[in-house]
């Protein structure tokens, strides 16, 4: 009926997922006329009783999906006049438009999945909390340029993904708040000359406020460009994490033993045991960035106001909330999950080299020698050490002295442990300090679900 035939304007395989959205909103749109007297009461009846068995039908797996139909809208108006009848059915459309329902209908589906992405992320930063306090002590090199630089506690390092979730959390937060208003009465570009209580919509459907500028309404996307790319950051982070969790499980870090779960074995290596799941995650990370740039260039030529590309906005956003929910169940289980193999941590951290740091700070601070010349006395003595194949443990204080005669006994008590807890300020990796750190996400996570407060969509409550 309305596709050509060729399938090509059909969107009805993905569209379909925006059911609930779209009876919701037909529900409240019935309702609303109702109050304004364009529908009777019995009318209005019929089409909610209408409505509400199309909801089950499609649940139940009974709809008849017609691809000539195109989309979810016109699949659920036209099996209403099934139902009901074609002269009540017939005046559900009244002062709508496919333009105005299918804003309506994104904006309330992506307010839900931003949600459940909310609670995702506080799902991994739980697991990240757990896994460092399980191991609030444990030692680990600290690396920059991926060599290994200065001690660090574990906990320390797993809290930096926790900072980085938190700021995903505060952007998706964000772009729900300026995705809650709510587009109906805009018709399909100049608003509608029916009488219609946008305040009342905007309330039965959960939304917080009534879109400005009908024009700007039906062609509106910016939400999903800012969904996308709070997405892509999220799984930016994610992918980091993941490249990390692929070396800390390698024979060569040793750090980590993923669970049987996240790994899977080789076809014809029996030996191997490869972190497929984090690899995945690193690998997903492209499409949810491509996705990105989809909707960018949907967007990027298209005049006022509704044009037909922005269907075109739907399959990549699907895909980007799958991928970015499923990413994020992974790893809270992959992480709750690891072994932590302390003793190969703790033997990598004791690596002498990386205290060098250390041996010029006690210089600075002991012997109030200037830093730069303290940096150049164990620049030097580390490379006497190297030459000599030994560590800096083994070298004795005259060997200490060749360098600077401000060596004394004191650079044998500098350890992995002395060297973490000299990092004693806000921000640093002393055990003091990141207790604390532990404590306070500990009650950022306590305070509950933030988003769940901001309210979902009222996709589910209105039938
Ligand atoms: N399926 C369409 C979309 O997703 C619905 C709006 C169609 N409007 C129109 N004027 N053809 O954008």
């Amino acid at each position: 009926m309305y596709d050509k035939g060729h399938g090509y304007s059909v969107s009805i395989h993905y569209d379909r997922r925006l059911y609930k959205q779209d009876i919701a909103g037909s529900v409240a749109h019935a309702r609303m006329l109702a109050a304004g007297g364009i529908l009777s009461d019995s009318e209005v009846e019929l089409i909610v009783t209408g409505l509400r068995s199309i909801r089950e039908e499609i649940e139940s797996g009974a709809f008849p999906w017609r691809d000539s139909l195109e989309d979810i809208h016109m699949n659920v108006e036209a099996r209403l006049v099934e139902k009901i009848g074609a002269p009540a059915a017939g005046k559900l459309h009244t002062g709508r438009s496919r333009n105005d329902q299918v804003a309506l209908d994104m904006r309330m589906y992506l307010k839900d999945a931003i949600v459940d992405i909310c609670d995702g992320i506080r799902g991994v930063q739980l697991s990240l909390v757990d896994v460092s306090g399980a191991h609030a002590g444990t030692l680990m090199p600290g690396y920059t340029h991926l060599q290994r630089a200065q001690p660090v506690l574990f906990a320390h390092h797993l809290l930096a993904y926790f900072h980085m979730l938190e700021r995903d959390l505060s952007r998706f937060r964000d772009c729900l708040r300026r995705l809650d208003v709510m587009p109906l009465g805009s018709g399909a570009l100049a608003g509608v000359p029916y009488p219609t209580d946008r305040e009342f919509l905007a309330g039965e459907l959960g939304f917080s406020a009534v879109s400005a500028n009908s024009m700007d309404a039906v062609s509106d996307r910016d939400y999903l460009a800012e969904f996308h790319s709070a997405a892509a950051i999220c799984m930016m982070h994610l992918s980091r994490l993941a490249e990390e969790v692929v070396l800390w499980s390698s024979r060569e870090f040793g750090f980590v033993t993923l669970d049987p779960e996240y790994v899977t074995g080789s076809s014809i290596m029996p030996q191997k045991r490869n972190p497929d799941f984090a690899e995945l995650a690193r690998g997903k990370t492209g499409r949810v960035y491509g996705h990105l740039m989809g909707i960018l260039t949907v967007l990027k030529g298209l005049p006022l106001s509704y044009n037909r590309d922005l269907q075109e906005d739907k399959e990549g956003a699907f895909d980007t909330i799958d991928t970015l929910q499923a990413t994020l169940e992974v790893f809270s289980g992959m992480l709750s999950t690891m072994t932590v193999n302390r003793d190969r941590m703790e033997l990598a951290s004791g690596e002498s080299y990386m205290l060098a740091t250390d041996l010029a700070d006690y210089l600075v601070s002991e012997k109030k020698v200037p830093f730069r010349e303290a940096y150049g006395a164990v620049k030097e003595l580390c490379s006497y050490a190297g030459s000599e194949g030994k560590a800096l443990g083994d070298l004795a204080v005259e060997e200490y002295r060749r360098f600077s005669p401000h060596f004394d006994e004191g650079v044998y008590r500098i350890s992995a442990a002395s060297s973490v807890a000299a990092r004693d300020i806000e921000g640093g990796t002393a055990p003091r300090r990141v207790d604390e750190a532990l404590r306070r996400a500990r009650e950022v996570l306590d305070q509950g679900g933030p988003a769940r407060a901001m309210g979902r969509s009222r996709g589910e409550a209105v039938t």
